[in-house]
């Protein structure tokens, strides 16, 4: 809500003892906007409780400040989403909220698909949103907000890889009843809630990358032996982290098997084909083109054209045996994907970079 150069927050975004640097208000009861606490002072339990015990439901940034407001959100948005004070309908659009921007970002920026319409930004928050109450549903909740205080990085990532898995299934209904065979006969709301818990399964894929040291995450060159061996550990750190949630069968084993290659050799169990469950199929396909078409501190981000010819393990139109954009790696994508699941996922680019 904005309201005469103020906008509304949520008080479930205030971090007891942090120190934000903007101004918070509270609105009186005679409209009048009241400081409620300073730039820099910490805020104490104390003040947070007498806040909730007054039914307050909003306090108010000036619009000015709006910037740092939202920089205070991704900076502490593991805590706020680890807060057992606030309710969980705050957490949830306030964690919407910040991954709404992160894929709306990354569409405008990286993809260069335009600037994206009203409609799409508000499903996307939708989608986000139901996938962070399925979340708590299925206590899983501290598992995600372990990894992203652990690793902001891997949550962008894995905000994006929820928005290629939701949007590409989506258009890809066919593929839906593949996970379940029953889709067709669903209502339209299980089927929103089937859609959900796919977006959990792309949400949550890295998670156990928060069990990995950050000097190997965040390596700008290339991983050691040793290093590599630690960091191929992550899809069973991320089933170990999950066991005991209540998330479905078929997202655990996504997370598990979303580095497995479709002809082998993947790990961390080097099965192949059709014993790679669907949705860690499509996830596969999701991680590397967010990967690839992704700025990081080490490397221009690759227009996403040239990434799905990689993915295919074409030389681009028009290269030679031995061009230098055609090297060694960009063939050994081939046989990692399900083609088919390939050839749907690069179709459906084609047509969000046509209506983008
Ligand atoms: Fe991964």
């Amino acid at each position: 809500m904005i309201d005469r150069g103020y906008t509304a927050i949520s008080p479930g975004a205030i971090i007891q003892e942090s120190l934000p640097d903007f101004r918070i208000y509270i609105r009186s009861a005679q409209g009048k906007y009241v400081l409620w606490a300073l730039e820099g002072n910490k805020v104490s339990s104390e003040q947070l409780d007498r806040l909730s015990e007054s039914g307050m439901t909003d306090v108010f940034v000036d619009l000015e400040e709006k910037f740092k407001y939202e920089q205070y959100l991704e900076n502490n948005l593991g805590k706020i989403l680890a807060n057992d004070k606030s309710p969980i309908d705050q957490k949830a659009a306030i964690f919407s909220k910040v991954s709404t921007n992160v894929v709306k970002d990354a569409f405008e920026t990286c993809l260069g698909m335009g600037t994206m319409g009203a409609s799409a930004i508000q499903r996307t928050h939708k989608f986000v949103e139901n996938a962070l109450i399925f979340i708590r549903e299925t206590k899983s909740l501290p598992a995600l907000a372990k990894m992203i205080g652990h690793d902001y990085q891997t949550y962008e990532h894995a905000t994006k890889v929820l928005w290629f898995t939701t949007v590409f299934l989506r258009n890809n209904l066919d593929v839906m009843e593949l996970i379940e065979p029953n889709f067709k006969t669903l209502d339209a709301e299980k089927k929103f809630d089937m859609l959900s818990q796919c977006g959990v399964g792309a949400l949550l894929h890295d998670i156990g990358k928060a069990l990995i040291p950050q000097d190997i995450i965040n390596k700008d060159g290339p991983l050691t032996e040793v290093e590599w061996e630690v960091m191929k550990r992550h899809p069973l750190n991320g089933l170990a982290m999950l066991l005991d949630t209540d998330l479905p069968v078929f997202v655990k084993k996504a997370i598990l098997h979303h580095h497995e290659d479709f002809r082998g050799g993947g790990y961390p169990m080097n099965v192949d084909g059709k014993d790679i469950n669907i949705l860690a199929r499509i996830l596969r396909i999701a991680d590397v083109f967010d990967a690839m078409t992704s700025r990081r501190s080490y490397k221009e981000p690759i227009p996403p054209l040239k990434a799905a010819q990689i993915m295919i393990g074409k030389p681009k139109a028009g290269g030679e045996e031995g061009d230098a954009d055609h090297n060694d790696r960009d063939q050994g994508m081939k046989g990692c994907f399900d083609e088919e699941l390939l050839r749907k996922f690069i179709l459906f680019l084609g047509k969000m970079s046509l209506s983008g």
